[in-house]
């Protein structure tokens, strides 16, 4: 069992969990993933990695209940357990294997979007923790559903958060800040994009015309996280991959996002019959 040492609400329907995993812990870096499953026969749930604390043996998943299994998992509290926490699984940012001093002359841009501001993180601050200061956006649809703020703040060379509605930070989409960012002349080496599909879509079309290689990270659409459901399957450029074992990230100017939201909607009408379940 995986004890949850503390369980907090981050704003109206984001959820943060500091768990209990050692051997998580221990061997996990930026970019990977746990799977999660609450009891015996509950469903297999794969979540991004937001924080690990090696000493303490801890993993901070952060999740947005969406479907039956996250919402019972929004019902825990500190003391209770997950059943299964395997991980970490996935492979690691591509950044983490590259040679240090040649990634210190790397200008690099983080773009988030709501939830998507928690894989970020572990990103943005492994690259402070090696002497590198990244720029990092984080959009919301206002300034209550920005997470992590004070923690970005503390990692990132430069913050720029953005509200659809501007009742915070910049007032628009996080592309428009990307295009005012490089109009102020900033010049960036890659950019790194976790969000919504649609976001990183538009995103990629953007840096595509700015000619700034970008990654981004295809979680959204994986299910089981083991390479068997083939859920997550993806066309980057003319090959097929698999979010879950060739991923979760990939050169975001080659994927096929139309097709990967199509794929998304497949699960629907099992995932709505599973929530009028749970409300029986
Ligand atoms: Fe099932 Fe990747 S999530 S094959």
């Amino acid at each position: 069992m995986y004890k949850i040492q503390k369980a907090e609400k981050l704003n109206e329907n984001i959820y943060l969990m500091v768990v209990e995993a050692p051997r998580v812990a221990r061997h996990c870096e930026p970019g990977q993933f746990v799977i999660v499953k609450i009891d015996e026969t509950g469903e297999r749930i794969p979540l991004t990695i937001c924080d690990y604390d090696r000493e303490a043996g801890t993993i901070t998943i952060v999740f947005q209940p969406v479907g039956a299994s996250t919402r019972k998992f929004a019902e825990l509290k500190e003391g209770d357990a997950f059943r299964d926490f395997t991980g970490p699984l996935g492979c690691p940012s591509e950044f983490v294997k590259e040679d240090i001093e040649s990634l210190k002359k790397k200008k690099i841009l983080f773009v988030g979007g709501g939830v998507g501001a928690a894989p970020v993180y572990p990103q943005v601050k492994w690259l402070k923790e090696h002497g590198i200061d990244a720029d990092v956006i984080i959009g919301s649809k206002n300034k209550d559903l920005l997470i992590l703020e004070d923690e970005m703040r503390a990692v990132s060379g430069n913050y720029y958060p953005c509200t659809d509605d501007g009742s915070y930070g910049h007032a628009g989409m996080v592309t428009t800040m990307v295009e005012e960012l490089v109009e102020q002349g900033n010049h960036y080496d890659v950019c790194i994009a976790i969000g919504p599909m649609i976001m990183m879509k538009f995103v990629c079309l953007l840096t595509k015309k700015l000619a700034i290689p970008t990654v981004v990270s295809m979680n959204p659409i994986m299910v089981d996280g083991t390479g068997m459901c083939g859920a997550c399957r993806l066309l980057v450029g003319d090959e097929v991959k698999f979010a879950c074992v060739d991923g979760p990230e990939f050169d975001g100017h080659l994927v096929d996002f139309d097709n990967a939201m199509k794929r998304q909607q497949m699960y629907k009408t099992q995932e709505g019959r599973a929530l009028l379940k749970l409300q029986e």
